[in-house]
This record gives structure tokens, sequence and C-alpha cells, in this order.
């Protein structure tokens, strides 16, 4: 970290939550490739701005245009996405907007750190396992990735060549192979309004 800097108070997050109205948090889907993460995300982002909430989506296939362009698959780069998306989607959430990432984010470890990082600034933060059978992904294989992971031609895909850590104790579990994407945004969407946060 850089020396010579200071930290500048700002309003609080309950000043800000007061006067906007909304609580923000962030609801984070983790899931294998094709388990539907991006499809649920854009659905419930959909919803709660037709409903007049501020919201805003994080994807992992979006965000490598950007943000983290510099970062490829192996564990110390998607460790490296994952501590960024943690720290953007808390900014989003603390503006008290509802934040909902999708990124595979295959570690426990890292998941665990990005919740962390949201509770200790007393941010609420949701994790939905958006679960399917790997070989229901691997049929749907919308972009032909996992075909290329079989064959080799991509190195360290998830569920494949490299891990995936399911979440034990998830405050969310879809599982998109037995529910329509339409249902599994209202569940999300329900477990919102039970907790109060919009
Ligand atoms: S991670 O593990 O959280 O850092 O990954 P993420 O940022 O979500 O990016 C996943 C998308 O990148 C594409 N892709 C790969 N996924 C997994 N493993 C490898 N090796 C890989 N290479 C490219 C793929 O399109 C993922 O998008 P989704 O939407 O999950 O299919």
């Amino acid at each position: 970290m850089a020396t010579n800097i200071t930290w500048h108070p700002n309003l609080s997050y309950n000043e800000r939550k007061e006067l906007r109205g909304q609580s923000g948090c962030t609801i984070w889907l983790t899931g294998v490739s094709a388990s539907g993460k991006s499809t649920i995300a854009s659905g419930l982002e959909q919803l709660l701005l037709q409903r007049g909430l501020a919201a805003y989506r994080l994807d992992g296939d979006n965000i490598r245009f950007g943000l983290n362009k510099d970062l490829g698959f192996s564990v110390e780069d998607r460790n490296e996405n994952v501590r960024r998306i943690g720290e953007v989607s808390r900014l989003f959430a603390d503006s008290c907007s509802t934040s909902i990432t999708s990124f595979i984010s295959p570690y426990r470890v890292d998941r665990d750190r990005a919740r962390q990082l949201h509770e200790e600034a007393g941010l609420r933060f949701i994790e939905v396992f958006v679960d399917v059978p790997l070989e229901i992904a691997e049929q749907r294989d919308p972009k032909g990735l996992y075909k290329k992971a079989r064959n080799g031609v991509i190195k360290d895909f998830t569920g494949v060549s490299a891990p995936y850590e399911a979440p034990i104790s998830p405050e969310v579990h879809l599982r998109t192979d037995l529910k329509s994407i339409e249902e599994c945004v209202e569940i999300i969407y329900q477990y919102l309004l039970k907790e109060k946060l919009i």
C-alpha cells in the first residue's frame, strides 16, 4: 500500500441509506460456466430497475474487457479478479445500490474474503449458489468452451481442468436444471423482500 495517503471521512452508510431510502447489498452469484449466472443476474437487475430501485450488474466476461483486462485464469489471477470485484461490489452496496455480481468465483476463500469485506463495512452479502450438474452445463455449452476444454484447447477450465468449490451454506441455493430463469429471479427477489433489503 502507498504511504502518505489519508482516509477522507464520508457520509456514513446509514446516513446515505436514510437519504436514499434503499439499503445497499451485494448479491453474489457463483457457479460454473453455463450455470445461468449472467442470465439470472440480468433478469434480477431488470426487475429491480423496473421497480424503481438502484441496481447494477457486474459480469465476469464483461469486466475482463476493462477493469480486469490484465487477468487470465491462473489461480492467482482468479484470486485477484474476485478480490477486485469484492471491492467494487462493496462500493456499489455502500452507495445503497443492489450490486449483482456474476463470476464463477471458484474458490471459497476468495468468496469468504469478499463477504468479510462487506460485513466489516456493515453491508449485507448474499451468496447465491447457481447450481447445475456439470454434465448439464456441459450439454448447454453456449459458447463452446467445454468442448474446447475437453479438447485441451483451453487450459485450466473450471469443472474440467480447474476446481470449483461449491458454497457450503449459501443464503440462496438455485438448481437451474430444475427451475426456470424467471423462477430463480423471483426466489432472489422474494429473499430480498423478506430480508428488508429492498
Ligand atoms: S473467475 O473464475 O471468477 O475468475 O472467472 P470469471 O471472471 O467469472 O470469468 C469466467 C468467464 O470467462 C470465460 N472463460 C473461462 N471460464 C472458466 N475457466 C476458463 N479457463 C475460462 N476461459 C474463459 C467464460 O466465458 C466464463 O463465463 P461464464 O459466464 O461463467 O460462462
